[in-house]
C-alpha cells in the first residue's frame, strides 16, 4: 500500500534557530508591545504565522540565482530572466518590476483612482483597500454569498458575486469604475479560490460594460490547485495551464512575489495595455525605479524568475495545500470554529463564534490573537474589526467577521511544528471563557492594525 503521508517535498540544508519563551516572559513582552503581535521582536516569538508574505525558504536553485544576479542599472540580464518568466505565465506584454505587491497598487490605482471613481472586489485586501481610498476613491466588496457563512462548505467561497458587482457598476455608472480587482486567493476572504466560471463571468461582466479587469495574482498557483481539484473541466490540466488561462481572461495583474513567486521581497505589474502601461511607467520611474528593476536588486530579479517555476510543481503544491488544510482540519476536530473549507495559506478561526462573550467592539479576534501568543509563543493576525472596522458619527461599524488568521510561511515549518500548534489550542479552549476583550487606545489614521496600541478590559 502506498504511504498516505504527505512529506514536505525537500530536505534542509540550513537551519535557523527559534528559541522558546515562557508563559511569564511572553506576557511580559505582550505587554510592551501593547498587545498589538506586529510591535513584537521576532526572537519572542516562537511559531511565526503572521503571514506567509515574503516569509518563504528559498530553494538551492533560487540562491544560486542570487549570485548569479546582474546588478546593471539598465537592461541587466535578471530583469530579461524575470520578464521573460513573467511574460510566458501571464502573457501581458508589458511587465513593471517593483519591490512589492503595494507598489504596484499605489502606481495602478493612483493613476486609474481619484474621488468619484470606484473599485469592486471579491475583496480587496487592507494595501489595496487603502491605497484606492488614499486617491480619494471609493472600494467596494463584493464577495459571493457563500462567503458569509464561515462554517458551511462551498468550493469556491474566493468567487466575486456578479450580481452585486453589477449593481455597483449600474449605480455608479461604468465610466467610473476604476477596475475589477479579482484577488486569487482572496485572502481577507479566508484564503478561499476563485473558480474558473467565475473568472469567466467577470470577464464577461466586464467585458459588457468595457471595465478594466485586474487580477490581484499574488496567490495565484495556490488558486489553481483548488481549480485543479475542484472544477471538473481542470482534472487533467497542469497547474501552470490554469494559472495560465487565467491570465488570459483578464487585462492585467499585481503580483505581490512574496506569496507565490517564493521570495523574501519583490512584485510586479503587468499590463495588456500600452497606454496605459506607459502611463503607469512614468510613475514607475518616479516613486520605484528605472523599468528594468524598479524596486529590486539584480539578484531578487532572478530568485523571483526561479521561484515563479518552483512554484507550480506538483508535488510542492500538494504538500503546500494539504499541510494548510492539516492544520486547520485538526483543529476543527477539537471544536474550534474555522472558515470552512480550509483555504490555501492560512487557516481562518473564526473568534467570533469562539469567543462568542466578547463583542465586537471588544475585538474577539484580537484577544484570540494574544491568548495563542501567550500560551504557545504563536503570533497569527487579527482579520476582523481592528482592520477593517470604522467608528465615525453614527458609531462603530464592526468588520463582517472577527478573525484570526494563522497563514502558514512557505516551505519553513514541519509537521512536529503543526502538532505543536495544535497542542496549545487545547489549553485556550480550556480558558476559554476566561478570555476577556481589549479596547484601543492610540491609533493612526489608515492601516490602524499595524501600529495601534491595545489595553485589556
Ligand atoms: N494583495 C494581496 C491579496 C495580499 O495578500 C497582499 C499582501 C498584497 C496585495 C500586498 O502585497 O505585501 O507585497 O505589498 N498580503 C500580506 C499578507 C501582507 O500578510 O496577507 P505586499
Amino acid at each position: 500500500m502506498p504511504a498516505k503521508t504527505i512529506i514536505e517535498p525537500f530536505r534542509i540544508k540550513m537551519v535557523e534557530p527559534i528559541h522558546a519563551t515562557t508563559e511569564v516572559e511572553r506576557k511580559e513582552y505582550i505587554r510592551k508591545a501593547h498587545y498589538n503581535l506586529f510591535l513584537l521582536n521576532s526572537d519572542e516569538v516562537l511559531i511565526d504565522f503572521l503571514t506567509d508574505s515574503g516569509t518563504s525558504a528559498m530553494s538551492a536553485e533560487q540562491w544560486a540565482g542570487m549570485m548569479r544576479g546582474d546588478e546593471s542599472y539598465a537592461g541587466a540580464r535578471s530583469w530579461h530572466r524575470m520578464r521573460e518568466e513573467i511574460h510566458d505565465l501571464t502573457g501581458y506584454p508589458h511587465i513593471l518590476p517593483t519591490h512589492q505587491g503595494r507598489a504596484a497598487e499605489r502606481i495602478l490605482y493612483g493613476y486609474l483612482g481619484g474621488s468619484g471613481k470606484v473599485f469592486i472586489s471579491n475583496t480587496h485586501f487592507d494595501t489595496t483597500r487603502a491605497n484606492i481610498e488614499f486617491t480619494g476613491a471609493t472600494a467596494i466588496d463584493c464577495p459571493h454569498p457563500s462567503n458569509a457563512d464561515s462554517a458551511k462548505y462551498y468550493p469556491f467561497k474566493g468567487d466575486l458575486d456578479i450580481e452585486a458587482a453589477e449593481k455597483v457598476i449600474r449605480e455608479y455608472g461604468s465610466e467610473n469604475v476604476g477596475a475589477l480587482i479579482l484577488t486569487v486567493t482572496n485572502n481577507s476572504g479566508g484564503g478561499q479560490p476563485v473558480s474558473m466560471h467565475n473568472a469567466r463571468a467577470v470577464r464577461d461582466l466586464c467585458k459588457k460594460y468595457g471595465i478594466r479587469f485586474i487580477l490581484d495574482a499574488c496567490r495565484i498557483a495556490e488558486n489553481a490547485y483548488f481549480i485543479h481539484e475542484r472544477e471538473e473541466e481542470f482534472a487533467e490540466h497542469d497547474f501552470r495551464e490554469i494559472a495560465m488561462e487565467m491570465f488570459r481572461l483578464a487585462d492585467g495583474c499585481i503580483m505581490s512575489a512574496k506569496k507565490d513567486a517564493l521570495v523574501n521581497i519583490g512584485g510586479f505589474l503587468a499590463l495588456k495595455d500600452k497606454t496605459l502601461a506607459e502611463a503607469c511607467q512614468n510613475l514607475l520611474i518616479i516613486t520605484e525605479g528605472f523599468t528594468t528593476y524598479g524596486g529590486l536588486s539584480g539578484r531578487d530579479m532572478e530568485a523571483i524568475a526561479q521561484g515563479l517555476k518552483e512554484v507550480f510543481r506538483a508535488d510542492y503544491l500538494k504538500y503546500r495545500i494539504r499541510s494548510t488544510t492539516y492544520l486547520g482540519e485538526k483543529l476543527k476536530d477539537k471544536g474550534v470554529p474555522v472558515i470552512w473549507p480550509i483555504g490555501g495559506h492560512a487557516v481562518y478561526l473564526d473568534a467570533g463564534k469562539f469567543y462568542s462573550h466578547i463583542p465586537p467592539e471588544q475585538f474577539p479576534g484580537q484577544a484570540l490573537a494574544v491568548e495563542l501568543y501567550i500560551k504557545g509563543g504563536i503570533r497569527g493576525v487579527e482579520i476582523g474589526s481592528v482592520m477593517f472596522g470604522k467608528t465615525d458619527e453614527q458609531g462603530f461599524h464592526p468588520a463582517p467577521k472577527e478573525l484570526v488568521r494563522l497563514a502558514i510561511p512557505r516551505r519553513v515549518y514541519t509537521q512536529s511544528h503543526i502538532d505543536y500548534v495544535i497542542e496549545i489550542m487545547d489549553d485556550i479552549i480550556a480558558e476559554k471563557e476566561k478570555a476577556r476583550g481589549y479596547r484601543i487606545v492610540k491609533e493612526p489614521p489608515f492601516l490602524r492594525h499595524f501600529s495601534a496600541h491595545f489595553e485589556p478590559l
